[in-house]
């Protein structure tokens, strides 16, 4: 797809400063909506609504409509992959995601060396459609997990508390844990061609648990394998733009820009934009990052939020985003206001 001159998220991956910066919401589709509720309830299973494209359209547009954001990202869950690899993958109501967990090399051996496509079938639908029914000016993104996330996920079975079951494979059993990271690796890097191949403009990838990782830890565990699979998917497909989001990568973030992984680098909400960028190169492209609670409170925590982060940003390529995912509590009124204060900016 030929990158349009309306898109503006696009002109910001591309390195040009956009004012007011364009703005999007990470998890923007979702329980703080009730039209999300009302077709959640319909559909059966959390995987079904991944499932059905007719559905995950319905969802990944009921934003859009309501807040004209500047990009759309797909409905559909980092824990699909693993899903698509063999491995049992269940979201239980009120608990979250339950997984068959996988207990070292032999039960890694069970799972399928490649992604099944067929599987994932749906969510290239889904898509594909995305692409006919969005505004002209609206980005779709894809996106998927980080490997050391997902993997966190398959060893635990769900989520842990600074994932100990994980950090804990990564040290007593380091063979398997490289060789389930170097799955995931291969199984991202083809997810991401087919969701660029189905339509993505630009895709996310999730690092959630970031902040887990000790440093020796991180270099393996996190950067080196986003970095490869920011590389095999562009070395694939060049035109791809990659927004890399490491919750708790802070003290990393410099290292990811001077190995020039990804076309923008999302910020979690503890980083001082103001300190934070001045760190990075000028023209490279960021994101964030607004206490997702500041957004719950709504009022004058919500409106300093705000303008803190956009002095901050002033000239350069940002795109205006949370600083992790929407909370289910948060009135939708608050998120109204929000983009309405970001666009007033205009000529502030
Ligand atoms: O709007 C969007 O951003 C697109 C959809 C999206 C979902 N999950 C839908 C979802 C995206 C991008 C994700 C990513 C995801 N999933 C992450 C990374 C982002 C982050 O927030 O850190 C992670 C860690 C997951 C794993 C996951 N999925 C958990 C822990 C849960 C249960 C917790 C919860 O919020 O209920 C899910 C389920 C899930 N994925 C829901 C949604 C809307 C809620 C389930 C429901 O509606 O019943």
């Amino acid at each position: 797809m030929r990158t349009s001159p309306d898109k503006k998220i696009l002109r910001v991956l591309g390195g040009e400063p956009v004012w007011p910066p364009p703005i999007w919401v990470m998890r923007q589709a979702g329980r703080y909506l009730p039209e999300y509720r009302e077709v959640r309830a319909r559909a059966g299973s959390f995987l079904d609504l991944c499932y059905t494209p007719e559905l995950a359209v319905e969802v990944t547009l009921q934003p859009i409509r309501r807040y004209g954001f500047d990009a759309a990202i797909l409905f559909s869950d980092i824990l699909v992959v693993p899903h698509a690899l063999g491995q049992g993958v269940q979201f239980v109501e009120g608990e979250g995601p339950r997984l068959e967990a996988l207990d070292g090399m032999a039960d890694l051996q069970r799972l399928s060396e490649d992604l099944s496509h067929e599987r994932l079938a749906p969510v290239y639908e889904t898509l594909d459609r995305l692409t006919r029914a969005l505004p002209a000016e609206t980005t779709l993104l894809g996106f998927c997990g980080a490997p050391w996330t997902v993997a966190s996920y398959m060893v635990a079975g769900k989520g842990t508390p600074d994932q100990a079951p994980a950090r804990l494979a990564a040290y007593r059993d380091p063979d398997f844990f490289q060789a389930l990271i170097d799955r995931l690796v291969r199984a991202s890097i083809e997810y991401l061609i087919r969701q660029i191949d189905a339509g993505a403009e630009a895709v996310q990838i999730f690092e959630s648990f970031g902040a887990a990782l000790p440093p020796a830890l991180f270099e393996p565990l996190s950067l080196r394998p986003i970095s490869q699979v920011v590389g095999g998917l562009k070395a694939a497909r060049p035109h791809a733009k990659v927004i890399v989001f490491v919750r708790g990568g802070g003290q990393h973030l410099a290292r990811f820009a001077e190995a020039g992984i990804g076309d923008a680098l999302a910020l979690d909400w503890t980083l001082d934009p103001a300190v934070i960028l001045p760190t990075l190169p000028p023209s490279l492209a960021t994101q964030g990052n607004l206490d997702p609670l500041a957004l719950v409170a709504g009022g004058e925590p919500l409106r300093k939020g705000i303008d803190a982060i956009l002095a901050a940003v002033r000239g350069r390529p940002h795109i205006f985003n949370l600083g992790h995912g929407i909370l289910p509590e948060t009135p939708p009124e608050h998120v109204a206001e929000l983009v309405d204060r970001v666009r007033r900016n205009e000529d502030r």
